[in-house]
């Protein structure tokens, strides 16, 4: 079992500097060590190089989407070539608009596989619905088959073409999503579980129906798309976009590993912590502390322990 780290420091799908700096936090709270000690050969391929155009006027309402379009063509190719090559694909962000790039590149390799999207936004803007223009709001959009022709032609974007059906994804955290977002997640029909519904209905059933809804007809690979944001601010402070009344660590927790004891997890974006936003340091560790959980948890680490088989014990 090898997993293969890739860090994408990249912030342009923003406007918040410093969400750049999520990969070395993140490495810094001790991930390689983590991964290493639950038997993973970890093979850390650094960070990207991203070379920014000097400048990138704004597209309709889009910004910066040169940068993204660049950055996302050069990580699609670096998640292909790593899950081609037989490893669990982690990135780690950067910002949420990499998870084009991200997803596109394993579905290159796995054309079958299904996401789960852990968000407190749904990211499913068009260019058209967009309140705010940024990227890291729409990478879903930009998947999905059916908003095809919600989508202009874009500058930096025309290596890429939606790859995902709506009935392939599935949204756990929803708790800000904006009015057009809201359209389209009813018009396509798209599972989703809100907040409110982990409320009603336990995170326990809200795993369950996920699982079932994209793996019942067939096991697949599985793409995790998790923003930090999903959690409670009180957990998870340095990050760009926070909303109250968020995942508590035992349901993200309890997420992470459900999706592991499918044995189908095949890659995992972490994105969104952004260290210049943490109140403090104690704020910033915390917050990728809980990244490198999300992430251990979701690679086999257990709460209740772990030994290695013992011949004799048969
Ligand atoms: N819905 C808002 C927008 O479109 C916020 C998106 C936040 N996204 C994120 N990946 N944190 O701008
Ligand atoms: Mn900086
Ligand atoms: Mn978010
Ligand atoms: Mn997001």
């Amino acid at each position: 079992q090898s997993v293969a780290i890739l860090g994408a420091p990249f912030s342009k799908g923003q406007k918040r500097g410093g969400v750049e700096h999520g990969p070395k936090v993140i490495r810094d709270a001790g991930l390689i060590e983590r991964l290493s000690s639950l038997d993973y050969s970890v093979h850390d391929f650094g960070d990207l190089s991203f070379h920014l155009p000097e400048t990138d006027e704004p597209h309709m309402n889009v910004k910066s989407p040169r940068s993204v379009g660049g950055a996302n063509q050069k990580l699609s190719r670096a998640v292909s070539r790593a899950v081609g090559a037989g490893h669990t694909v982690v990135m780690l962000g950067g910002d949420h608009s990499l998870a084009i790039g991200s997803v596109s590149g394993h579905a290159q390799q796995c054309p079958d596989l299904c996401v789960i999207w852990v968000d407190a936004h749904a990211d499913i803007n068009t260019p058209m619905t967009s309140p705010s223009g940024n990227l890291h709001g729409q990478p879903v959009a930009f998947m999905l088959k059916e908003l095809q022709d919600k989508i202009p032609d874009i500058p930096g974007f025309s290596w890429t073409k939606p790859f995902l059906s709506s009935r392939d994804l599935v949204y756990v955290g929803l708790r800000d999503v904006d009015p057009g977002e809201h359209h389209i997640l009813k018009n396509l029909g798209i599972q989703y579980f809100t907040m409110r519904d982990i409320d009603r209905l336990g995170i326990q059933r809200v795993m369950e129906v996920t699982l079932d809804h994209l793996l019942a007809r067939k096991q697949r690979p599985i793409h995790l798309s998790f923003d930090i944001d999903a959690f409670d601010p009180s957990l998870a402070p340095a990050t760009g976009t926070p909303v109250n009344g968020g995942l508590t660590y035992r349901e993200g927790i309890y997420l992470a590993e459900e999706i592991h004891n499918t044995g189908l997890l095949s890659a995992i974006d972490l994105v969104e912590v952004n260290p210049v936003l943490g109140a403090n340091q104690e704020a910033v560790e915390a917050t990728a502390s809980l990244a490198v959980d999300v992430i251990a948890s979701s690679l086999g680490q257990t709460r209740e322990g772990a030994h290695a088989s013992i011949p004799a014990e048969k």
